[in-house]
């Protein structure tokens, strides 16, 4: 067989791939690993910066989205025991849109496969890349059905497999680079079947440790809880949860929060890294496979739509209009916008961690940091402008 691109992995960055290969009538292979009910259940990211969303709009790719996406204009920060509301879509005209990673992928594995009639293999095994530096570089896999070896022909390998994917391992040791930075704090992260507190995102800076509240529905609520690394979820009872989340999020006039079932209970090192080439040979990595950034300042997502709308593009151009300027493009565009989420999210950190670190100089900087947002309007206005992923230039 051969296809002119095959994507490997069916996240929010392969399928928007393969859905605007579909729609410029190039054909696609998309392997997954996971099966269709799998990744339409899975739940992770869910705050979509503006931009990303007129840019899935352009594609044809935002209609649900845009009919059950939450809008939200402000976030609340809590510390010394005061809230103070910020205020971003006035400083920047642009809003968060709160829509579960889940329904984005159902909406585009239906997109690709079932209207542009894209193909797709859900539960493939053991996938491999071969010969990627040369003209014709293949992908082969386990048939879940026959068991069987399979060998797929491309003209390009898009590498969409995520943080645990097995594309990045081709990029040729002695060119490769991983920079990686460790945050040396863990987030314990919640799903709670509870009605969010409030309407919007709110930040907890406290000397116990930082606290998140993201509305994700009427019925489901994310939080997050700061806690030491490697911690083990089982230690934090339901009970342990609520009192430390109230006792966090707590501050003069807080509406109470709903104590619902915790559906989910994970604990994440706060990690990132980029790779670098994200280019070698024909294999162009997209997502999380080329950089992953803690969910800090909740960019992932947004990083991951970057790269699959500049890829998708320039993939396009190149089978229609034989114009190379956006592949030769990729890598610099895509590694502008990670470098520059990444170091937001690093200087954010400080913000919510440093208050607990026990460091009385670190916790004395991050409040400087918190009333400098509220006391300068330039301040306030480039900090919304970095929330938003506004960049000049686009
Ligand atoms: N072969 C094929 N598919 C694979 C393989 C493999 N070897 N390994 C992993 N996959 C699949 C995963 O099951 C997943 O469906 O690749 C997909 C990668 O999707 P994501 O992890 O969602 O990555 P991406 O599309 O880059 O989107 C990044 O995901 O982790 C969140 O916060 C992050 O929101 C961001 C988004």
């Amino acid at each position: 067989q051969h296809v002119p691109v095959v994507v490997v992995g069916a996240g929010p960055a392969g399928l928007t791939i393969g859905a605007v290969l579909r729609a410029a009538g190039v054909d696609c292979l998309v392997l997954e690993t996971e099966t269709r009910e799998f990744v339409e259940r899975r739940p992770r990211a869910g705050v979509i910066e503006e931009w990303a969303v007129r840019g899935l709009e352009r594609r044809g790719l935002a209609r649900t989205l845009l009919e059950r996406a939450q809008t939200h204009t402000e976030c609340e920060f809590r510390f010394a025991g005061e809230r103070y509301r910020f205020e971003y879509t006035a400083l920047t005209g642009q809003h968060h849109f709160v829509y579960p990673q889940q329904f984005l992928v159902t909406d585009l594995v239906r997109e690709y496969a079932d209207v542009r009639g894209g193909e797709i293999r859900f539960g493939v095994r053991d996938v491999r890349l071969h010969d990627p530096d040369s003209d014709r570089p293949a992908v082969s896999y386990v048939c879940p059905e026959s068991g069987e070896r399979r060998v797929v022909r491309a003209d390009f390998v898009a590498g969409c497999d995520g943080a645990r994917g097995v594309t990045r391992a081709s990029l040729p040791p002695e060119r490769a680079r991983v920079a990686r930075y460790d945050y040396g704090v863990g987030w314990l992260a919640l799903l709670a079947e509870a009605p969010p507190s409030s309407d919007c995102v709110v930040f907890g800076m406290h000397p116990r440790g930082f606290a998140g509240h993201m509305p994700r529905s009427a019925e489901v609520t994310r939080y997050y809880l700061q806690c030491p690394p490697g911690d083990d979820p089982e230690t934090w009872s339901h009970d342990r949860v609520w009192t430390e989340l109230r006792e966090r999020l707590g501050a003069a006039g807080a509406p109470p929060l709903p104590e619902g079932r915790l559906i989910e209970r994970r604990v994440l090192d706060m990690h990132g890294y980029v790779v670098e080439p994200v280019v070698h040979g024909r294999l162009f990595l997209a997502g999380d496979a080329a950089h992953l950034t803690a969910p800090i300042a909740a960019k992932g997502l947004n990083l991951a739509l970057h790269d699959a709308f500049l890829l998708g593009d320039a993939l396009a151009a190149h089978f229609t209009k034989g114009d190379d300027t956006g592949l030769s493009g990729y890598a610099h565009a895509c590694l502008s916008r990670a470098w520059d989420y990444q170091e937001f999210s690093q200087w954010l950190s400080e913000v919510y961690h440093g208050t607990a670190s026990g460091d009385p100089y670190r916790a004395g900087a991050a409040l400087a940091r918190l009333r400098r947002l509220f006391d300068s309007p330039t301040a306030a206005a480039e900090f919304a402008e970095r929330y938003m992923g506004v960049r000049p230039g686009g």
